[in-house]
């Protein structure tokens, strides 16, 4: 059958009431896959080699779905419930069948948090509540005026507030529905409200206090950023997926929706693989009276290792911070004392440092969740042949033969390993988005599509024994360093790995006279390979995706495209689905007024080609250098942000 090159421009003429609401794309995605149950399309021939982009088999005609397509249309994703699996399943698209979109249809809204420090009101409400936080009182007692020093300078307002709304405004005006201002209340119904702001009617942007979206009032005031991001998810109207920014982020460049979430690759997620955050809990100093953000970076990789297993897990980017409600309402059922814990640290540090970090810990789900799907796939649908629980000899068999030649075929030097020719998921990407109307702004690149396999699988793991999960010493006593994993955006036909039978699945399973493996021994076989002893799961999706003989999609989707089965695994594939991304970036510290200068001028230079920049102003506090400091980063911002945005005040 023909995935049709439909011309584009045929299709742009329909009206969408879609269009009216940019949250109907997300939705779709929970409830696209009800009437999955329709047509057959494929019989899936050669097994390797093929280029499956838009490729068809050929003398089918076309299944009547594709034409009766016309009322069922304007309801836009939801009324394809068929796109998504064989996007998935054969990455063909069918235009007919995607909404045509305009960058304009998919929007989503931004989220900043807050606080005027300056502000007096608020400093004597911070005040109050240090005297009863656990963490300040040693120190209460030793050093009062330290406390106030530093937590003072971590609340310091220089106006960022102002000027990256207008490098928003300017440059997202594509991309955000509304921009919502996360701030403290001061005194019951008083939140802060910037100086400069003027609430104009139909404005996009709104002032949201802490008191509206915590759940748990007692936990008010909170002066924990970590805290306030716990509770994102009760902010009222908010898109179903949403940018987190902080007053010390601007854009450079403009930013599109596919910079964050496309119906196609989904999440956009930065990463930083140089930086690996351990899985183990931080050691805490109880004289500590500022936390980083090390200990809640750790800690949620803890709760995340106990979970999927105990790996290093990349740092996350400093850029776009992509969050969604439904990935934290998801995370909030299955860790609600955790998060609950989280909202009720008043200052960072509070309970230890043990915080989740709701940027990271999304990422990381997403990646973990996506991977199990497709593990979990492959071990319920197409190992376990008949469905029964139950692994007999004959179908383990399989799965052993073919570890068994791709070990072999690893072992080959590079030149005579075979390849398979699968393009991978992102290949072309660009044109193919642009078939639906999605543009790509320019100021993000998609380095590796997650479908392709788990992005941070160890190079040359040994799959003959655990990967030890604290950092060991070497003869000199030095930290090793943990174990590397390839770097995101390696291609897949460039990562090795070698897969340990023995090892990975136990005596048991490769046993060909233990005749049937019962239900629960298989499923802690599953835990095994799939999360305790990680660096095997990661093989065998190696294994599964890049087979030179019969990889792919189709080796863990389940077979039939009509079962019930498929439509749910590829729902969760739709929603867990990602894309690594990086972007020309800079993280500047303002230390001194002569580094201040220099950084930022060359900051000026660069201006149209750094996509994101954020400064920090975690400058020592001393009055003179503040002072220095202050003229240098205010004139730097009145010349890169010079133009008021409509929602300042004309002063
Ligand atoms: C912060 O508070 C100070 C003191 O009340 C005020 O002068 C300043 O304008 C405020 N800044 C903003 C951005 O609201
Ligand atoms: C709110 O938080 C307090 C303090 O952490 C806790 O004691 C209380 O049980 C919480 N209330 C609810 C309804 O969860
Ligand atoms: C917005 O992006 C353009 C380039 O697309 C750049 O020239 C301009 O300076 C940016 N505006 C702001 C406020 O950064």
């Amino acid at each position: 059958m023909a995935y049709i090159k439909v011309p584009f421009d045929s299709q742009l003429g329909h009206r969408s009431q879609c269009r009216s609401s940019p949250r109907c794309i997300v939705l779709a995605f929970i409830v696209s896959f009800l009437a999955f149950n329709l047509f057959a399309f494929h019989t899936f021939k050669s097994q390797s080699g093929n280029d499956f982009y838009l490729s068809a088999d050929s003398g089918k005609s076309l299944p009547p779905s594709w034409f009766d397509t016309a009322t069922e249309r304007t309801r836009g994703y939801r009324a394809s419930p068929d796109w998504q699996g064989q996007w998935f399943r054969w990455r063909a698209l069918n235009p007919n069948k995607i909404e045509q979109q305009t960058d304009d249809l998919t929007r989503f809204d931004i989220v900043y948090t807050w606080v005027n420090g300056s502000d007096p009101l608020f400093q004597t409400m911070r005040l109050e509540s240090q005297r009863s936080s656990p963490i300040f009182q040693k120190s209460l007692h030793e050093d009062a005026k330290k406390i106030d020093t530093t937590t003072k300078r971590r609340y310091r307002d220089m106006d960022e507030l102002r000027y990256s709304l207008r490098s928003t405004i300017d440059n997202a005006s594509r991309f955000f529905r509304r921009i919502h201002i996360v701030t403290a209340e001061v005194a019951t119904n008083k939140p802060q409200i910037p100086s400069w702001f003027v609430q104009k009617p139909n404005s996009p942007i709104r002032i949201v206090s802490h008191n509206t979206i915590f759940s748990n009032q007692s936990h008010l005031p909170s002066y924990n950023s970590l805290a306030i991001e716990s509770q994102f998810m009760n902010i009222p109207g908010l898109t179903d997926i949403f940018m987190y920014m902080n007053d010390d982020f601007f854009l450079g460049l403009e930013l599109l929706p596919s910079d964050l979430w496309t119906p196609l690759y989904g999440y956009v997620l930065h990463m930083e693989a140089s930086l690996l955050v351990p899985p183990t809990i931080r050691s805490f100093d109880p004289n500590a009276i500022t936390v980083g953000e090390w200990h809640s970076l750790q800690y949620s990789n803890y709760l995340l290792s106990q979970r999927f297993g105990p790996r290093h897990r990349a740092y996350i980017a400093h850029v776009v911070h992509v969050l969604s409600v439904p990935m934290l309402k998801e995370i909030q059922s299955e860790w609600p004392d955790d998060l609950e814990l989280t909202s009720a640290h008043q200052f960072r540090g509070e309970g230890q440092g043990k915080d989740i970090h709701v940027s990271f810990f999304m990422a990381h789900y997403i990646m973990e969740k996506l991977r199990e799907t497709q593990l979990e796939s492959f071990w319920q649908y197409r190992l376990d042949r008949n469905q029964d629980g139950i692994l007999d000899w004959d179908e383990r068999r399989k799965i052993i033969d073919i570890i068994n030649i791709w070990n072999v075929n690893q072992d080959q030097d590079t030149a005579d390993r075979r390849q398979h020719s699968r393009p991978t998921m992102i290949h072309a990407h660009k044109a193919t988005l642009n078939r639906i109307g999605i543009r790509m702004s320019g100021s993000t690149t998609y380095r590796q599509s997650g479908l392709d396999g788990y992005p941070y699988m160890l190079k040359n793991a040994d799959t003959s024994k655990t990967i030890p999960v604290v950092t060991t010493k070497d003869n000199n006593g030095k930290d090793q360093p943990p174990q590397l994993p390839y770097k995101s955006y390696e291609q897949p036909k460039d990562r090795r790995c070698k897969f340990d039978v023995d090892f990975c699945l136990g005596p048991d399973f490769i046993d060909s006279t233990y005749p049937r493996i019962p239900v629960e021994q298989a499923k802690q076989i599953f835990s095994r390979v799939a999360f305790n002893e990680f660096h095997c799961g990661d093989c065998l999706l190696e294994i599964l995706m890049q087979d030179p003989y019969r990889g792919g999609m189709g080796a863990w989707l389940p077979e039939d495209e009509t079962s019930e089965a498929f439509a749910s695994v590829v729902n969760k594939v739709a929603r867990y689905n990602y894309v690594l991304g990086t972007s020309d970036y800079s993280f500047m510290a303002l230390q001194g007024a002569k580094g201040a200068k220099k950084d930022l001028d060359i900051l000026l230079e660069k201006q149209d080609h750094k996509a994101f920049f954020t400064i920090n102003d975690d400058f020592p506090d001393d009055p003179v250098v503040e002072n220095e400091i202050q003229t240098i980063f205010k004139e730097f911002l009145d010349t890169r942000f010079p133009v008021a945005s409509p929602y300042e005040a004309v002063e």
